[in-house]
């Protein structure tokens, strides 16, 4: 057995390794020259995610709340001092009629996602969460809203948020501050991690691929902090770069990467939902099927309305009207069936909660 397989081996069984270790899995499955190595990566994530969802595909609708932001993250197209975003932020009644439409069709979780907007304060989120909670008791509603206060996370889970996603980013406290500015912490944000999880959410972490200034040993250290943290949600895409940030002029991360690290985290993390993201769909045309066949298990549509989502620019070229919008969902059930899946409309809630 070749020292990778040995490797694969003992991440499937122990669930756990070495950051060495991690990180030679890294660069061994990105070279190009590896798609050998890397269909064995895939077989295998594939097979540990179908003993626990079968050849199910999870959706949430995503809402994309609000695009004001207080912070300054140097690769976000909605960082504060980009003076191009036209900002907006939805009012609640918006926000509920993105839920009815998804409902409709057939949507159980709801994901609100947002820049850190102060004016969606504790008392606004608080009766956005306890109002859609009452329209739609059987849904499950998640939060992207970025750092807040242990307690405001309290009151929005007491509210009926069940989940909570929050990228970490970058494992490494180094290569974070070369990511942010210096009013940013990556304390305060894993300490936020901690907290979310210790409330009883569903908590997801996740980080971009390839950004500026990221090594394989920052990979490697960002699956060792998922080993050490066992989040329940998983997400990652690649870095996009945008032409209103100071990273304008950064190459984008890898198609091959980030399916590497899809399956890496289906081995490490057998039950975690792992969805194949819009950033992945926007950097080649069968991305999210990719994902799927690498390890991912859950597709987020786009519930937003058409106007909001082009205003909702993370990155150039978000994708924005086709399958993975709400209205392209009987083409993403296509898609999905085409590579033997199926897209399923449960809350699929995190198996053992
Ligand atoms: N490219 C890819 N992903 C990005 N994000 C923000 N900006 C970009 C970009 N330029 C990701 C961050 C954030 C999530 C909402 O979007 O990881 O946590």
């Amino acid at each position: 057995m070749s020292r990778f397989e040995k490797l694969l081996d003992r991440l499937g069984r122990e669930r756990r390794l070495a950051t060495e270790e991690y990180e030679e899995l890294v660069r061994t499955l990105s070279r190009e020259e590896a798609a050998g190595e890397r269909e064995e990566l895939f077989a295998r994530a594939g097979r540990v995610r179908e003993a626990v969802y079968g050849k199910k595909v999870y959706i949430r609708g995503l809402v994309e709340v609000s695009n004001v932001c207080r912070n300054d993250c140097y690769y976000c197209g909605i960082r504060k001092s980009n003076g191009h975003a036209v900002r907006y932020r939805m009012d609640q009644e918006e926000i509920l009629e993105c839920c009815r439409e998804g409902y409709r069709l057939g949507f159980r979780t709801f994901v609100f996602q947002g820049g850190e907007d102060p004016a969606m304060t504790d008392e606004v989120v608080e009766a956005l969460v306890a109002a859609v909670h009452r329209e739609f008791p059987d849904c499950a509603i998640t939060l992207s809203l970025g750092e807040k206060e242990r307690e405001s996370y309290q009151r929005f889970f007491d509210a009926g948020a069940s989940r909570y996603l929050l990228r970490h980013e970058t494992a490494s406290p180094e290569h974070y501050r070369r990511l942010h500015p210096p009013s940013m912490s990556w304390e305060h944000r894993v300490q936020c991690l901690r907290d979310l999880k210790e409330i009883g959410y569903q908590v997801g972490c996740g980080c971009m691929i390839g950004s500026p200034f990221q090594t394989a040993e920052h990979l490697a250290e960002d699956l060792k902090f998922m080993e050490r943290l066992q989040p329940e949600m998983v997400g990652i895409g690649p870095f996009i770069s945008q032409k209103d940030t100071p990273f304008r002029d950064f190459p984008g991360g890898g198609l091959t990467q980030t399916l590497v690290m899809l399956g890496l985290i289906r081995l490490l993390l057998p039950r975690v939902l792992l969805p194949a993201t819009t950033a992945l769909g926007t950097i080649d045309p069968e991305g999210r099927q990719k994902g799927i066949l690498a390890g991912a298990n859950v597709v987020m549509p786009n519930l937003s309305p058409p106007v909001r989502r082009k205003q909702y620019m993370l990155y150039d070229n978000k994708l924005g009207t086709g399958e993975e919008s709400a209205e392209g969902l009987a083409l993403l059930k296509a898609q999905m069936q085409s590579i033997g899946y199926q897209v399923v409309t449960d809350r699929g809630d995190y198996p053992g909660t």
